[in-house]
């Protein structure tokens, strides 16, 4: 089973922020959406655009480049120009942290 890596502190990531970390180069991008935390791969499946910095309405982001939406709970592709989901990761608190990991290959 792969490592936790430690994003931040809690309250470092306010309602309506989010942070990217580096998991053993995969970049995933932790959303604090109304108090719950949603963890995605930054990596749009339509052109490779960065989702980070997407703006979020409810608990979609919208991806900067070309408007494709994701669920940020699932990673489903709500939208053209993207079909594929993007990966989702777990996130848990620990020690006033947040925590993620990039379970794919368990
Ligand atoms: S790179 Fe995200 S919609 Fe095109």
């Amino acid at each position: 089973m792969t490592e936790w890596t430690r994003v931040c502190s809690i309250s470092e990531l306010p309602e309506g922020s989010w942070k990217v970390v580096d998991v053993e180069d995969v970049l995933i991008a932790v959303f604090n959406v109304a108090g719950k935390y949603h963890a995605i791969e930054d990596i749009c499946t339509h052109d490779g655009g960065e989702l980070a910095s997407g703006k979020v309405e409810g608990c979609e982001v919208i991806c900067p480049r070309h408007g494709a939406r994701f669920c940020l709970k699932t990673g489903a592709a709500l939208t053209p120009p993207a079909y594929e989901p993007v990966d989702v990761f777990p996130v848990k608190i620990e020690a006033d942290s947040l925590w993620t990991r990039d379970d794919r290959w368990d």
